[in-house]
Protein backbone atom coordinates (compact mmCIF):
# COMPACT_ATOMS: atom_id res chain seq x y z
CA UNK A 1 0.00 0.00 0.00
CA UNK A 2 2.40 2.59 1.10
CA UNK A 3 5.29 1.65 -1.40
CA UNK A 4 7.78 4.28 -2.72
CA UNK A 5 11.35 3.99 -4.68
CA UNK A 6 14.51 5.72 -3.09
CA UNK A 7 17.58 5.78 -4.88
CA UNK A 8 20.29 5.22 -2.45
CA UNK A 9 22.87 2.06 -3.61
CA UNK A 10 22.26 -0.86 -2.02
CA UNK A 11 25.13 -3.05 -0.09
CA UNK A 12 25.77 -5.82 -2.99
CA UNK A 13 26.19 -3.52 -5.81
CA UNK A 14 23.52 -2.11 -8.39
CA UNK A 15 21.52 -5.78 -9.37
CA UNK A 16 18.02 -5.16 -7.25
CA UNK A 17 15.49 -7.19 -9.05
CA UNK A 18 12.65 -4.67 -8.62
CA UNK A 19 14.46 -1.46 -7.29
CA UNK A 20 12.20 -0.83 -4.50
CA UNK A 21 13.76 -0.26 -0.73
CA UNK A 22 13.84 1.93 1.84
CA UNK A 23 17.31 3.12 2.41
CA UNK A 24 19.28 1.97 5.16
CA UNK A 25 18.90 3.74 8.12
CA UNK A 26 22.22 5.68 9.63
CA UNK A 27 21.88 3.98 12.57
CA UNK A 28 19.84 0.19 12.41
CA UNK A 29 19.43 0.36 16.10
CA UNK A 30 17.58 3.44 15.86
CA UNK A 31 13.25 3.33 16.67
CA UNK A 32 10.95 5.85 14.34
CA UNK A 33 8.71 6.78 17.08
CA UNK A 34 6.43 6.86 15.11
CA UNK A 35 6.12 3.78 13.32
CA UNK A 36 6.80 2.29 17.05
CA UNK A 37 4.03 1.77 19.77
CA UNK A 38 4.61 4.83 22.72
CA UNK A 39 6.77 2.79 24.66
CA UNK A 40 8.75 0.69 22.81
CA UNK A 41 12.64 1.75 23.56
CA UNK A 42 15.94 0.21 22.89
CA UNK A 43 17.27 -0.45 26.54
CA UNK A 44 20.80 -0.01 27.91
CA UNK A 45 21.32 -3.69 27.09
CA UNK A 46 20.25 -3.12 23.58
CA UNK A 47 16.88 -5.37 23.16
CA UNK A 48 13.69 -3.76 22.75
CA UNK A 49 11.92 -3.20 25.53
CA UNK A 50 8.10 -2.24 25.51
CA UNK A 51 5.53 -0.88 28.59
CA UNK A 52 8.43 -1.67 30.93
CA UNK A 53 9.57 -5.43 29.40
CA UNK A 54 11.99 -6.36 27.73
CA UNK A 55 11.54 -8.44 24.49
CA UNK A 56 13.76 -11.41 25.36
CA UNK A 57 11.44 -12.32 28.46
CA UNK A 58 8.00 -12.27 26.47
CA UNK A 59 9.98 -14.30 23.67
CA UNK A 60 10.82 -16.51 26.79
CA UNK A 61 7.47 -16.80 28.98
CA UNK A 62 4.94 -16.14 25.71
CA UNK A 63 7.04 -17.95 22.62
CA UNK A 64 7.11 -16.33 19.05
CA UNK A 65 5.73 -15.36 16.88
CA UNK A 66 3.40 -13.38 19.36
CA UNK A 67 1.56 -9.90 18.55
CA UNK A 68 2.80 -7.58 21.46
CA UNK A 69 0.09 -4.77 22.28
CA UNK A 70 1.17 -1.89 23.76
CA UNK A 71 -2.02 -1.28 25.93
CA UNK A 72 -1.07 2.64 27.12
CA UNK A 73 -0.60 2.98 23.80
CA UNK A 74 -3.89 1.58 22.26
CA UNK A 75 -5.82 3.72 25.21
CA UNK A 76 -3.71 6.76 24.44
CA UNK A 77 -5.09 6.65 20.66
CA UNK A 78 -8.28 6.11 22.23
CA UNK A 79 -8.31 9.21 24.34
CA UNK A 80 -6.60 11.39 21.59
CA UNK A 81 -9.07 10.38 19.07
CA UNK A 82 -11.95 11.32 21.53
CA UNK A 83 -10.20 14.86 22.74
CA UNK A 84 -10.15 15.89 19.31
CA UNK A 85 -13.52 15.20 17.81
CA UNK A 86 -14.85 16.40 21.66
CA UNK A 87 -18.21 16.23 22.80
CA UNK A 88 -20.71 16.73 19.89
CA UNK A 89 -19.01 13.87 17.82
CA UNK A 90 -18.87 9.82 18.34
CA UNK A 91 -15.96 7.60 18.04
CA UNK A 92 -16.63 4.45 16.36
CA UNK A 93 -13.92 1.88 16.40
CA UNK A 94 -14.12 -0.55 13.42
CA UNK A 95 -13.23 -3.57 15.20
CA UNK A 96 -12.40 -5.69 11.93
CA UNK A 97 -8.86 -3.94 12.65
CA UNK A 98 -8.51 -6.10 15.93
CA UNK A 99 -11.16 -7.04 17.99
CA UNK A 100 -11.08 -8.90 21.46
CA UNK A 101 -13.00 -9.48 24.58
CA UNK A 102 -9.80 -7.23 26.36
CA UNK A 103 -10.34 -4.30 23.63
CA UNK A 104 -13.73 -4.37 24.17
CA UNK A 105 -13.65 -3.18 27.77
CA UNK A 106 -10.61 -0.80 26.99
CA UNK A 107 -12.68 1.10 24.53
CA UNK A 108 -15.97 0.98 26.72
CA UNK A 109 -13.29 2.63 29.05
CA UNK A 110 -12.26 5.22 27.30
CA UNK A 111 -15.89 6.62 25.87
CA UNK A 112 -15.19 4.96 22.31
CA UNK A 113 -18.22 3.19 20.45
CA UNK A 114 -17.58 -0.09 18.51
CA UNK A 115 -18.30 -0.74 15.10
CA UNK A 116 -19.01 -4.29 14.29
CA UNK A 117 -19.26 -5.53 10.63
CA UNK A 118 -20.36 -9.59 11.46
CA UNK A 119 -22.19 -11.83 14.06
CA UNK A 120 -19.06 -13.05 15.31
CA UNK A 121 -18.20 -9.14 16.19
CA UNK A 122 -20.99 -8.40 17.71
CA UNK A 123 -20.92 -11.85 19.95
CA UNK A 124 -17.89 -10.33 20.85
CA UNK A 125 -18.74 -7.31 21.54
CA UNK A 126 -21.42 -7.94 23.69
CA UNK A 127 -19.92 -10.84 25.22
CA UNK A 128 -17.18 -8.45 26.40
CA UNK A 129 -20.03 -5.92 27.80
CA UNK A 130 -20.10 -3.19 25.24
CA UNK A 131 -23.30 -1.28 26.37
CA UNK A 132 -25.57 -2.37 22.94
CA UNK A 133 -26.50 1.22 22.32
CA UNK A 134 -23.05 1.86 21.76
CA UNK A 135 -22.45 -0.06 18.71
CA UNK A 136 -23.09 0.10 15.31
CA UNK A 137 -23.61 -3.02 12.83
CA UNK A 138 -22.27 -2.92 9.52
CA UNK A 139 -21.98 -4.94 6.32
CA UNK A 140 -23.01 -5.52 2.93
CA UNK A 141 -24.79 -8.59 3.51
CA UNK A 142 -25.81 -9.30 6.97
CA UNK A 143 -27.72 -12.57 7.63
CA UNK A 144 -31.06 -12.34 9.19
CA UNK A 145 -29.61 -13.98 11.85
CA UNK A 146 -27.07 -10.84 11.93
CA UNK A 147 -30.04 -8.52 11.97
CA UNK A 148 -32.78 -10.14 14.41
CA UNK A 149 -29.73 -10.38 17.02
CA UNK A 150 -28.61 -6.83 16.70
CA UNK A 151 -32.09 -5.46 17.13
CA UNK A 152 -32.90 -7.43 20.01
CA UNK A 153 -29.79 -6.67 21.47
CA UNK A 154 -31.19 -2.75 20.85
CA UNK A 155 -27.66 -1.86 18.81
CA UNK A 156 -27.61 2.05 18.48
CA UNK A 157 -27.09 1.93 14.84
CA UNK A 158 -27.95 -0.12 12.05
CA UNK A 159 -26.06 1.07 8.62
CA UNK A 160 -28.37 -0.48 6.04
CA UNK A 161 -26.21 -0.82 2.36
CA UNK A 162 -29.06 -1.97 0.10
CA UNK A 163 -32.73 -2.07 -0.56
CA UNK A 164 -33.60 -5.86 0.33
CA UNK A 165 -31.38 -4.89 3.61
CA UNK A 166 -34.06 -1.87 4.13
CA UNK A 167 -36.87 -4.08 3.96
CA UNK A 168 -35.10 -7.00 6.29
CA UNK A 169 -34.29 -4.62 8.78
CA UNK A 170 -37.31 -3.03 8.60
CA UNK A 171 -39.58 -6.38 9.02
CA UNK A 172 -36.93 -7.74 11.63
CA UNK A 173 -38.14 -4.44 13.80
CA UNK A 174 -41.60 -4.90 13.45
CA UNK A 175 -41.84 -8.23 14.27
CA UNK A 176 -40.01 -7.48 17.39
CA UNK A 177 -41.83 -4.45 18.19
CA UNK A 178 -39.06 -1.96 18.15
CA UNK A 179 -37.73 1.15 15.85
CA UNK A 180 -34.36 0.79 14.75
CA UNK A 181 -32.18 3.46 14.28
CA UNK A 182 -30.47 3.14 11.30
CA UNK A 183 -28.40 4.73 9.03
CA UNK A 184 -27.90 4.72 5.15
CA UNK A 185 -24.39 3.49 3.66
CA UNK A 186 -23.83 6.00 0.73
CA UNK A 187 -21.69 5.92 -2.19
CA UNK A 188 -20.52 9.32 -2.98
CA UNK A 189 -18.53 9.13 -6.28
CA UNK A 190 -14.66 9.08 -4.16
CA UNK A 191 -12.57 6.37 -4.62
CA UNK A 192 -9.61 6.58 -2.58
CA UNK A 193 -6.16 5.15 -2.54
CA UNK A 194 -3.23 5.94 -0.77
CA UNK A 195 -2.03 9.06 -1.35
CA UNK A 196 -4.60 9.95 -3.67
CA UNK A 197 -8.31 9.78 -4.46
CA UNK A 198 -10.04 9.78 -7.90
CA UNK A 199 -13.39 10.99 -8.19
CA UNK A 200 -15.45 8.46 -9.95
CA UNK A 201 -18.56 9.25 -12.17
CA UNK A 202 -20.01 6.45 -11.30
CA UNK A 203 -18.85 3.77 -8.28
CA UNK A 204 -18.39 0.15 -9.18
CA UNK A 205 -17.75 -1.82 -6.08
CA UNK A 206 -20.33 -3.73 -3.73
CA UNK A 207 -20.82 -1.20 -0.54
CA UNK A 208 -23.38 1.28 -0.26
CA UNK A 209 -26.07 2.88 -1.96
CA UNK A 210 -24.95 5.52 -5.05
CA UNK A 211 -25.34 9.33 -4.67
CA UNK A 212 -25.17 9.37 -8.27
CA UNK A 213 -28.68 8.14 -10.21
CA UNK A 214 -30.21 8.52 -6.88
CA UNK A 215 -30.21 5.03 -5.25
CA UNK A 216 -29.53 6.53 -2.09
CA UNK A 217 -32.31 9.55 -2.34
CA UNK A 218 -34.74 6.23 -3.54
CA UNK A 219 -33.28 4.49 -0.06
CA UNK A 220 -33.95 7.74 2.00
CA UNK A 221 -37.82 7.96 0.70
CA UNK A 222 -37.80 4.39 1.71
CA UNK A 223 -36.65 3.89 4.62
CA UNK A 224 -38.86 7.11 5.86
CA UNK A 225 -41.61 5.45 4.90
CA UNK A 226 -41.37 2.65 6.96
CA UNK A 227 -42.57 3.20 10.91
CA UNK A 228 -40.22 -0.16 12.40
CA UNK A 229 -37.24 2.19 11.36
CA UNK A 230 -35.48 5.70 12.27
CA UNK A 231 -33.54 7.15 9.96
CA UNK A 232 -31.16 8.80 12.14
CA UNK A 233 -28.45 9.90 8.96
CA UNK A 234 -26.24 9.13 5.94
CA UNK A 235 -22.72 7.00 6.06
CA UNK A 236 -19.87 7.24 3.87
CA UNK A 237 -16.51 5.22 4.37
CA UNK A 238 -14.36 5.79 1.18
CA UNK A 239 -11.44 3.48 1.68
CA UNK A 240 -7.97 2.53 4.36
CA UNK A 241 -4.91 4.02 4.75
CA UNK A 242 -5.40 7.31 3.53
CA UNK A 243 -3.45 10.43 4.19
CA UNK A 244 -4.96 12.76 2.07
CA UNK A 245 -7.72 14.83 3.34
CA UNK A 246 -9.04 15.83 -0.06
CA UNK A 247 -11.26 12.57 -0.15
CA UNK A 248 -12.82 13.31 3.08
CA UNK A 249 -13.65 16.96 2.06
CA UNK A 250 -15.62 15.42 -1.42
CA UNK A 251 -17.19 13.15 0.73
CA UNK A 252 -18.75 15.05 3.38
CA UNK A 253 -18.97 18.15 1.16
CA UNK A 254 -21.31 15.16 -0.94
CA UNK A 255 -22.98 13.99 2.45
CA UNK A 256 -24.65 17.09 3.02
CA UNK A 257 -25.47 17.53 -0.12
CA UNK A 258 -27.77 14.57 0.20
CA UNK A 259 -28.98 16.11 3.52
CA UNK A 260 -29.77 19.43 1.82
CA UNK A 261 -31.97 17.41 -0.68
CA UNK A 262 -33.74 15.36 1.94
CA UNK A 263 -34.72 18.55 3.80
CA UNK A 264 -35.69 19.76 0.52
CA UNK A 265 -37.96 16.67 -0.71
CA UNK A 266 -39.13 15.93 2.87
CA UNK A 267 -38.86 18.57 5.02
CA UNK A 268 -36.58 16.52 7.54
CA UNK A 269 -33.03 17.74 9.01
CA UNK A 270 -31.06 13.77 9.53
CA UNK A 271 -29.10 14.47 12.42
CA UNK A 272 -26.01 12.37 11.46
CA UNK A 273 -23.27 11.60 9.56
CA UNK A 274 -20.67 8.97 9.52
CA UNK A 275 -17.89 9.60 7.70
CA UNK A 276 -16.16 6.19 7.93
CA UNK A 277 -12.51 5.54 9.04
CA UNK A 278 -9.77 5.10 6.67
CA UNK A 279 -6.58 7.27 7.87
CA UNK A 280 -3.54 6.06 7.26
CA UNK A 281 -0.77 5.36 9.23
CA UNK A 282 3.20 4.81 9.60
CA UNK A 283 4.10 1.64 8.25
CA UNK A 284 7.77 2.97 7.07
CA UNK A 285 9.59 5.98 7.80
CA UNK A 286 8.56 7.23 4.50
CA UNK A 287 4.66 7.65 5.53
CA UNK A 288 3.09 10.63 7.20
CA UNK A 289 0.25 10.63 8.63
CA UNK A 290 -1.99 12.96 10.46
CA UNK A 291 -2.80 13.49 14.02
CA UNK A 292 -6.58 13.53 14.92
CA UNK A 293 -6.81 16.30 16.05
CA UNK A 294 -5.87 17.73 12.59
CA UNK A 295 -8.47 15.14 11.07
CA UNK A 296 -11.24 16.46 13.37
CA UNK A 297 -10.42 19.89 12.31
CA UNK A 298 -10.47 19.34 8.63
CA UNK A 299 -13.66 17.34 8.88
CA UNK A 300 -15.92 19.25 10.98
CA UNK A 301 -14.41 22.74 9.65
CA UNK A 302 -16.00 21.37 5.74
CA UNK A 303 -19.46 19.97 7.76
CA UNK A 304 -19.90 23.17 9.18
CA UNK A 305 -19.17 25.12 6.22
CA UNK A 306 -21.10 23.10 3.70
CA UNK A 307 -24.11 23.19 6.21
CA UNK A 308 -23.93 26.80 7.23
CA UNK A 309 -24.03 27.31 3.31
CA UNK A 310 -26.94 24.88 3.05
CA UNK A 311 -29.13 26.96 6.20
CA UNK A 312 -28.76 23.47 7.58
CA UNK A 313 -28.42 22.78 11.68
CA UNK A 314 -24.62 20.87 11.48
CA UNK A 315 -25.27 17.27 12.12
CA UNK A 316 -23.48 14.92 15.07
CA UNK A 317 -20.55 13.82 13.44
CA UNK A 318 -19.04 10.20 13.75
CA UNK A 319 -15.92 8.56 12.46
CA UNK A 320 -14.40 4.97 12.65
CA UNK A 321 -11.26 4.47 12.84
CA UNK A 322 -10.03 1.23 13.22
CA UNK A 323 -6.15 1.27 11.67
CA UNK A 324 -5.58 4.57 13.13
CA UNK A 325 -5.88 3.77 16.69
CA UNK A 326 -4.82 -0.08 16.35
CA UNK A 327 -2.52 -0.55 14.17
CA UNK A 328 0.99 1.09 15.69
CA UNK A 329 0.16 0.07 18.97
CA UNK A 330 1.36 -3.76 18.08
CA UNK A 331 4.53 -5.47 16.46
CA UNK A 332 4.93 -9.08 15.72
CA UNK A 333 7.92 -10.81 17.44
CA UNK A 334 9.64 -13.43 15.26
CA UNK A 335 12.76 -15.39 15.92
CA UNK A 336 14.93 -16.14 13.15
CA UNK A 337 15.54 -19.53 11.78
CA UNK A 338 17.25 -19.71 9.12
CA UNK A 339 19.83 -16.95 6.68
CA UNK A 340 20.56 -17.36 3.41
CA UNK A 341 22.40 -15.23 1.75
CA UNK A 342 21.89 -14.37 -2.59
CA UNK A 343 25.26 -13.09 -3.66
CA UNK A 344 24.38 -9.89 -5.27
CA UNK A 345 20.95 -9.76 -4.55
CA UNK A 346 19.74 -9.92 -1.12
CA UNK A 347 19.92 -11.81 2.00
CA UNK A 348 16.69 -14.09 3.10
CA UNK A 349 15.92 -14.30 6.32
CA UNK A 350 13.56 -16.78 7.72
CA UNK A 351 11.36 -16.10 10.40
CA UNK A 352 9.15 -18.92 12.30
CA UNK A 353 5.51 -17.25 10.98
CA UNK A 354 4.93 -15.20 7.51
CA UNK A 355 1.59 -14.94 5.87
CA UNK A 356 -0.42 -16.60 8.26
CA UNK A 357 -0.04 -14.00 10.88
CA UNK A 358 0.48 -10.91 8.22
CA UNK A 359 -1.12 -11.32 4.88
CA UNK A 360 -0.61 -8.03 4.35
CA UNK A 361 2.86 -7.61 2.68
CA UNK A 362 1.56 -10.88 -0.02
CA UNK A 363 -2.10 -9.14 -0.47
CA UNK A 364 -1.08 -5.61 -0.68
CA UNK A 365 2.29 -5.18 -1.87
CA UNK A 366 1.77 -3.60 1.83
CA UNK A 367 5.56 -2.31 3.31
CA UNK A 368 6.97 -2.82 6.78
CA UNK A 369 9.59 -2.05 8.64
CA UNK A 370 11.83 -4.36 11.10
CA UNK A 371 14.48 -4.26 13.71
CA UNK A 372 16.47 -6.96 15.36
CA UNK A 373 14.92 -6.73 18.28
CA UNK A 374 16.73 -9.05 20.78
CA UNK A 375 20.11 -6.99 20.68
CA UNK A 376 22.17 -4.30 19.10
CA UNK A 377 24.60 -4.52 16.66
CA UNK A 378 27.24 -2.00 15.27
CA UNK A 379 27.56 -4.92 12.09
CA UNK A 380 27.08 -3.17 8.59
CA UNK A 381 23.74 -3.33 6.80
CA UNK A 382 22.53 -5.95 5.00
CA UNK A 383 19.81 -5.88 2.22
CA UNK A 384 17.57 -8.34 3.61
CA UNK A 385 13.84 -9.91 2.64
CA UNK A 386 11.84 -11.04 5.44
CA UNK A 387 9.91 -13.98 5.06
CA UNK A 388 8.44 -16.41 6.39
CA UNK A 389 7.65 -20.74 6.85
CA UNK A 390 5.11 -21.30 4.16
CA UNK A 391 4.81 -23.30 1.10
CA UNK A 392 5.08 -20.39 -1.35
CA UNK A 393 7.72 -18.00 -2.38
CA UNK A 394 5.19 -14.77 -2.01
CA UNK A 395 5.27 -15.88 1.91
CA UNK A 396 6.87 -12.58 2.14
CA UNK A 397 6.58 -10.43 5.51
CA UNK A 398 9.15 -7.33 4.88
CA UNK A 399 10.00 -7.38 1.18
CA UNK A 400 12.86 -4.65 1.60
CA UNK A 401 14.41 -3.50 4.66
CA UNK A 402 18.37 -3.30 5.87
CA UNK A 403 19.28 -5.71 8.88
CA UNK A 404 22.75 -5.79 10.26
CA UNK A 405 25.44 -8.05 8.64
CA UNK A 406 25.60 -10.33 11.83
CA UNK A 407 21.96 -11.44 12.17
CA UNK A 408 21.80 -15.19 12.98
CA UNK A 409 19.73 -17.87 14.10
CA UNK A 410 17.50 -17.56 17.47
CA UNK A 411 17.86 -13.39 16.70
CA UNK A 412 14.41 -11.97 17.61
CA UNK A 413 13.12 -9.58 14.94
CA UNK A 414 10.18 -7.47 15.52
CA UNK A 415 7.99 -6.11 12.70
CA UNK A 416 6.28 -2.71 13.59
CA UNK A 417 2.66 -1.50 13.18
CA UNK A 418 0.82 -4.86 12.90
CA UNK A 419 -1.97 -4.43 15.18
CA UNK A 420 -4.69 -3.78 12.60
CA UNK A 421 -5.49 -6.68 10.06
CA UNK A 422 -3.18 -8.60 11.02
CA UNK A 423 -4.59 -11.02 13.76
CA UNK A 424 -7.73 -9.90 12.42
CA UNK A 425 -6.81 -11.43 8.71
CA UNK A 426 -4.38 -14.30 10.31
CA UNK A 427 -5.02 -17.91 8.83
CA UNK A 428 -4.29 -21.64 9.12
CA UNK A 429 -2.88 -22.07 6.08
CA UNK A 430 -0.39 -25.25 6.08
CA UNK A 431 -2.02 -25.43 9.96
CA UNK A 432 0.00 -22.61 10.88
CA UNK A 433 -1.03 -22.07 14.70
CA UNK A 434 -2.40 -18.23 15.19
CA UNK A 435 0.01 -16.54 17.31
CA UNK A 436 -1.39 -14.89 20.59
CA UNK A 437 -1.75 -11.05 21.31
CA UNK A 438 0.08 -10.40 24.76
CA UNK A 439 -1.17 -7.14 26.48
CA UNK A 440 1.81 -5.12 27.73
CA UNK A 441 1.26 -2.54 30.45
CA UNK A 442 3.49 -1.14 33.72
CA UNK A 443 5.58 -3.62 33.32
CA UNK A 444 3.09 -6.29 33.03
CA UNK A 445 2.56 -8.84 30.25
CA UNK A 446 -0.24 -10.59 30.12
CA UNK A 447 -2.41 -12.49 26.83
CA UNK A 448 -5.27 -11.45 25.90
CA UNK A 449 -5.79 -13.99 22.39
CA UNK A 450 -3.72 -16.96 23.56
CA UNK A 451 -1.80 -19.36 20.77
CA UNK A 452 -3.98 -21.51 19.32
CA UNK A 453 -3.04 -25.21 19.49
CA UNK A 454 -2.96 -28.18 17.64
CA UNK A 455 -5.83 -29.29 19.39
CA UNK A 456 -7.79 -26.31 18.20
CA UNK A 457 -7.03 -27.66 14.60
CA UNK A 458 -8.20 -31.30 14.98
CA UNK A 459 -11.32 -29.92 17.12
CA UNK A 460 -12.88 -28.20 13.95
CA UNK A 461 -12.02 -31.50 11.85
CA UNK A 462 -14.69 -33.96 12.84
CA UNK A 463 -14.05 -36.13 9.93
N1 LIG B 1 -15.70 1.80 8.61
C1 LIG B 1 -16.04 1.01 7.58
C2 LIG B 1 -17.41 1.01 7.11
C3 LIG B 1 -15.08 0.19 6.99
O1 LIG B 1 -15.42 -0.59 5.98
C4 LIG B 1 -13.75 0.19 7.48
C5 LIG B 1 -12.72 -0.67 6.90
C6 LIG B 1 -13.44 1.04 8.56
C7 LIG B 1 -14.44 1.84 9.09
C8 LIG B 1 -12.07 1.09 9.18
O2 LIG B 1 -11.09 1.46 8.31
P1 LIG B 1 -9.60 1.79 8.85
O3 LIG B 1 -9.70 3.06 9.67
O4 LIG B 1 -9.18 0.65 9.70
O5 LIG B 1 -8.79 1.94 7.64
N2 LIG B 1 -7.84 -5.36 5.25
C9 LIG B 1 -7.43 -4.06 4.74
C10 LIG B 1 -8.33 -2.96 5.24
C11 LIG B 1 -9.79 -3.18 4.92
C12 LIG B 1 -10.64 -2.11 5.51
C13 LIG B 1 -12.08 -2.42 5.35
N3 LIG B 1 -12.95 -1.47 5.94
C14 LIG B 1 -5.99 -3.80 5.12
O6 LIG B 1 -5.37 -4.68 5.74
O7 LIG B 1 -5.42 -2.76 4.80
Amino acid sequence: MSRSAHPAGPRHGDVLPEGHYTPPPSDLNSLDPRVWAQTVERTAEGALSVGGMDVRRLAEEFGTPAYVMDENDFRARCRAWREAFGPDADVFYAGKAFLSRAVVRWLHEEGLNLDVCSGGELATALAAGMPPERIALHGNNKSMEEITRAVEAGVGRIVVDSFQEIARVAHVARRLGRRQPVQIRVTVGVEAHTHEFIATAHEDQKFGLALAGGQAAEAVRRVLGLESLELTGIHSHIGSQIFDMAGFEVSARRVVGLLTEVRDEHGVELPEIDLGGGLGIAYTSEDDPREPHEIAKALGDIVTRECEAAGLAVPRLSVEPGRAIVGPTAFTLYEVGTVKELEGLRTYVSVDGGMSDNIRTALYDAEYSVTLASRASEAEPMLSRVVGKHCESGDIVVRDAFLPADLAPGDLLAVPATGAYCRSMASNYNHALRPPVIAVRDGEARTIVRRETEEDLLRLDVG
